[in-house]
């Protein structure tokens, strides 16, 4: 379920309360005199707090998250970053605005990156992995971390679909040199947009802080406007509005991961047997957001499809916005090569139906669900 399903009367207070209250400063970063709150470093506290790192840091999507991240990491012009075939558009987006080169590897059944496809594309331009939790579910970190420590590369986790789910006990986003989130509208937890990057590298937050607000060092000693500098940046920095509601969401977050766990568990104790389900890495925690399971029979992949668009609850990504998930598709930013090591992501994923889990969606309407795709398998 995306955070969006209950949004309510307590973000609209928050929002509220910033008017009236708070005379309406809308800015994250100064005002220091005239303001009582700065909700947007409060809620990189609340992140720190809740996924145990030492820094958060709010902007204004994941997709400059994922930028700044790499910048951080040191990636530049002519750098090779490794990331997966099963993706969102923008984590690309991001590698190319740098001017580094995507290098995209298979995914395996898990839906995420295939770690054993990785090692056969590292060149001495490799400077990150990059793997993408996919739609709840981790990446199985151990191959990745051991490749990272071998070539000396470094690791950016894309966990803008995974927030809340865990790895071996750590949350996703703090095993990797960094991670990053988002807060878009589709999200676990969202604020309309936005996106956090979290880290344990004091060195790492000072480069992201500095890059998202024009190298401003926020130096204590001095008002904004006579603030130091020492790189140039950009404006990605997140308002108090996103901040005000991120935090309201982010209350929410272990009772969206429980309802959803709830619909979740009912598809997958009650469908066929017959049925192959999408494999999550042992000793991890997901986020039950999406329930994907493998059809090889084209027929009854359309059967069941209709199923979903039936009852109203559709597909999510696979198969409905594959276009935009799978790098096969990207012919307009990635060369031939790339293109064609795809094929066999794109043939694994064209069988895949990913379920989308709502809350508005009650037990009973899921229990109706998995019937009526169980009589395709009699
Ligand atoms: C895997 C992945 N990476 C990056 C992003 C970009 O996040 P945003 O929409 O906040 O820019 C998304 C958003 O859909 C995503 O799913």
């Amino acid at each position: 379920m995306p955070g969006f399903e209950i949004i309510n009367y307590k973000e609209a207070q928050a929002i509220n309360n910033l008017f009236k209250k708070e005379k309406g400063i809308l800015f994250a970063h100064g005002f220091d005199k005239i303001r009582k709150k700065y909700h947007v470093r409060e809620l990189e506290k609340l992140f720190c707090k809740k996924i145990n790192c030492k820094y958060s840091l709010a902007v204004s999507s994941g997709t400059a998250a994922i930028k700044i991240a790499l910048l951080a990491l040191g990636v530049k012009k002519g750098d090779e970053v490794i990331t997966q075939s099963f993706n969102f558009i923008a984590t690309i987006e991001a590698i190319l605005d740098i001017g580094a080169k995507p290098v995209i590897a298979n995914i395996d059944h898990s839906l995420n990156i295939c770690p054993h496809d990785i090692e056969k594309l590292i060149t001495k331009k490799t400077k990150v992995l990059l793997p993408v939790h996919m739609l709840g579910v981790p990446v199985d970190m151990d191959p990745i971390m051991k490749l990272a420590k071998k070539y000396k590369l470094k690791v950016l986790e894309d966990n803008c679909e995974a927030f809340g789910a865990t790895y071996k006990k750590k949350f996703l986003g703090t095993i990797g040199d960094a991670g990053v989130m988002s807060l878009d509208f589709g999200k676990i937890i969202t604020c309309g947009e936005g996106g956090v990057i979290h880290t344990n590298s004091k060195k790492i937050d000072k480069f992201c802080r500095e890059y998202h607000d024009h190298g401003h060092e926020n130096n204590v000693n001095r008002p904004r406007g006579r603030d130091t500098r020492s790189i140039y940046g950009f404006n990605y920095r997140m308002t108090e509005m996103q901040g005000v509601i991120a935090k309201e969401q982010l209350k929410k977050i272990n009772y969206i991961i429980s309802k959803n766990r709830l619909r979740y568990n009912l598809l997958q104790k009650n469908i066929s047997s017959k049925i192959k389900l999408r494999k999550i890495p042992k000793k991890s925690k997901i986020i039950y957001d999406t329930f994907i399971f493998f059809v090889d029979n084209a027929s009854k992949r359309q059967k069941i499809i209709k199923i979903l668009s039936n009852l109203k609850i559709g597909t999510k990504n696979l198969p409905d916005a594959i276009e935009w998930h799978c790098s096969f598709y990207w012919n307009h930013m990635l060369k031939k090569d790339q293109l064609n090591r795809c094929k066999k992501s794109r043939d694994l994923l064209k069988k895949a139906i990913a379920i989308p889990i709502y809350l508005n969606r009650n037990l009973k309407d899921y229990n109706k669900l998995v019937k009526s795709i169980n009589l395709c398998f009699k």
